[in-house]
């Protein structure tokens, strides 16, 4: 039976019957889960979406898909490549998470399943819900772009708008959470959805030959596309399929950056009086204090990356310049290439993760 075990303070708990966080420490769950090595010679006869890496994942029969995976991976300088995320079902990465959480939720059979979210999480949650029949409501902080607001009520979860900030509408989720009956599809705190953005790595690797870029320059608000990254480069270092395991550049908003503080700083948490969190464009990496961070921090520092942060006219900047390139890319979706597209040394991949439509141009 798989478990979940505490990130924070290592207890356990069966992934049937535990609570969404851990109920000694409050940390989040990390899963009790040892990836088998994928057979590359085996991959081109699979399915075409993000199953067909089945022996790295935790589930592995999936009933509520809807081919997400297999994005293309673009060159766009002689040193950066793009994978081009945005091109998912519900238009963002976080399909790849999402449809983890709804096939646990479906083995789970709960009443209602919630989620919380600066927009695409609950838009991936509220999606694959709807696929799996399952009732779902979705708690976003005012203020969330009106497209991804439409998207969620399009498929037929219940909005619930959140006065305040990105905090405030995860304190809402977490009191709805402890409803008897309640599944909370955390993308934070439930360790499936890591499982599933990890794919991202499985699929570069495979594209690129069975070898990755020199850096995977990451978008970090609570961190999933990073700490799954991060897991799918441990798989497959372990696993002899790869011989050198890439850095990990880690990019905030300039304006909303406690991570890139903490680690600048040395730190291996949040500093108590870190950076004060201002409005940024970048509306889905603006997270004030991510429970995930001392993952986050590790993971960067191990893999010898770094934190690099983007002012409000770059991220300006590259949405334009991207979509002068044909790429039309959300805000958010375009902190990496602000940051990195300009490196002249080595290998890069940046994800561009959220699609243009669901903010327009900023
Ligand atoms: C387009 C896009 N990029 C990046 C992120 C950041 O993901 P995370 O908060 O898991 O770091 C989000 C989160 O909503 C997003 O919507
Ligand atoms: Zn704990």
């Amino acid at each position: 039976m798989t478990t979940y075990l505490c990130s924070l303070c290592g207890l356990g708990a069966p992934v049937a019957t535990a609570s969404w966080r851990c109920p000694r420490c409050q940390g989040p769950w990390d899963l009790g889960f040892t990836a088998d090595p994928v057979p590359a010679a085996e991959l081109p006869g699979r399915v075409n979406s993000l199953w067909r890496y089945r022996e790295a994942l935790p589930l592995t029969a999936p009933t509520v898909s809807l081919g997400e995976g297999r994005t293309p991976l673009v060159p766009l300088t002689a040193h950066v490549s793009a994978k081009l995320d945005y091109l998912m079902p519900t238009l963002s990465f976080k399909d790849r998470g999402a449809v983890m959480l709804a096939e646990l939720a479906r083995t789970l059979a709960p009443r209602r399943v919630i989620a919380d979210s600066s927009g695409n999480a609950g838009t991936s949650v509220a999606a694959y819900c709807a696929r799996a029949g399952l009732p779902c409501t979705v708690y976003v902080p005012e203020g969330t772009s009106a497209k991804k607001c439409e998207q969620i009520r399009a498929h037929g979860a219940r909005l619930e708008t959140v006065p305040g900030d990105r905090e405030t509408t995860a304190e809402a989720a977490r009191a709805a959470a402890g409803t008897p009956g309640t599944f909370y599809a955390s993308h934070v705190y439930n360790p499936y959805f890591l499982h599933g953005t990890k794919t991202y790595v499985y699929e570069l690797w495979e594209d690129l030959g069975g070898t990755l870029p020199d850096t995977l320059v990451l978008p970090v608000g609570n961190g999933t596309l990073l700490l799954g990254a991060a897991l799918a480069v441990g798989e497959l270092y372990e696993h002899g399929l790869i011989t050198r395991r890439p850095t990990l550049t880690a990019v905030q908003a300039e304006a909303a950056a406690p991570l890139a503080a903490a680690f600048h700083a040395g730190a291996d948490d949040l500093l108590d009086d870190g950076p004060a969190i201002g409005p940024t464009l970048a509306e889905g990496i603006a997270i004030p204090r991510p429970p995930r961070a001392r993952a986050i921090l590790r993971a960067v520092r191990e893999s010898g990356g770094t934190f690099l942060t983007v002012p409000e006219d770059r991220v300006r900047a590259a949405q334009r310049d991207l979509a002068a390139r044909g790429l039309f890319v959300e805000a958010t979706g375009v902190a990496c290439w602000a940051a990195a597209g300009d490196r002249t040394e080595g290998t890069a991949v940046v994800p561009l993760c959220g699609a243009g439509a669901k903010t327009g141009l900023v």
